[in-house]
């Protein structure tokens, strides 16, 4: 049986973003995630606010702090960072329902509200004020097919040591997923590579030793400095639990 994949074109995203936000708030979003689990805030990450204090530490954002949330939906993370670290934030959402969704919900928080402000605009077709200190993307790229764009725009916007934080999800193959857990389930052990070929890819696997450096590369990659891999020397790998 034949198959193929078909690259996904700018009028697909269009549609895709016609079906998903043109309800505003979706009710079995509602019912489902936004009250259970992230205890009524609208945010489509599932880690929920946790998530974003790890993003708002990352930017060292602060009392005062000009922050850009490109693709802001409901506009509820926006408002989350602006009460959690008294910055003030500016949402950028292309969806109509959404900004007009985002600003019913803002004008009914008196303490965040009137710290954010959200603007009905394409993140790919505007002119970015300048002088953000953060600009952050959270859940959205995979809706831009212009990452490049979005990205040049959201430089744009920054002031000159300003920080852009992604919040995106990253996939993971199999393997790699599979190795993070199994050095995170030891973490702070030095594990040699034998140990990790055996646990990860199975006693009877039998290749080179390097394909554990393979693998490693590509989630340090991924993880980037959100979890430490140190190298221990003439043994292996050892993941270091972060502080
Ligand atoms: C998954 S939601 C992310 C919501 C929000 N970042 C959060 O943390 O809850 C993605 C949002 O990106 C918006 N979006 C997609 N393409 C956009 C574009 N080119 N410019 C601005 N917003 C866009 C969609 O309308 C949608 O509201």
């Amino acid at each position: 049986m034949g198959g193929y994949v078909r690259a996904i074109t700018e009028a697909d995203l269009a549609a895709a973003n016609h079906r998903e936000y043109d309800r505003g708030v979706d009710p079995l979003l509602q019912l489902l995630v936004y009250g259970p689990v992230h205890g009524g805030w609208a945010f489509t990450n599932v880690g929920g606010h946790r998530v974003l204090d790890h993003l708002g530490a990352r930017a060292a954002l602060r009392s005062g702090s000009r922050v850009l949330e490109l693709c802001c939906g409901l506009a509820d993370t926006c408002r989350y960072l602006a009460i959690r670290y008294g910055c003030a934030v500016t949402g950028l959402e292309l969806n109509h329902a959404q900004v007009e969704a985002a600003r019913v919900r803002l004008a009914a928080d008196r303490i965040g509200g009137p710290r954010v402000r959200v603007v009905e605009a394409d993140a790919l077709a505007w002119t970015p004020d300048r002088g953000y200190d953060a600009v952050l993307t959270v859940d959205a790229l995979m809706m831009i097919h212009a990452v490049d764009r979005a990205l040049a725009a959201a430089f744009a916007a920054l002031r000159p040591g300003g920080v852009l934080v992604l919040g995106e999800v990253v996939p993971f193959t199999t393997k790699e997923f599979d190795l993070l857990r199994f050095l995170a389930e030891r973490s702070g052990l030095a594990l040699s590579r034998q140990q990790i070929l055996d646990g990860v890819w199975g006693y009877d696997w039998f290749g080179d030793v390097r394909t554990v450096d393979v693998h490693i590369a590509q989630v340090r990659k991924k993880v980037a400095d959100a979890v430490q891999i140190s190298t221990v020397r003439g043994i292996g790998y050892r993941l270091d639990a972060k502080r």
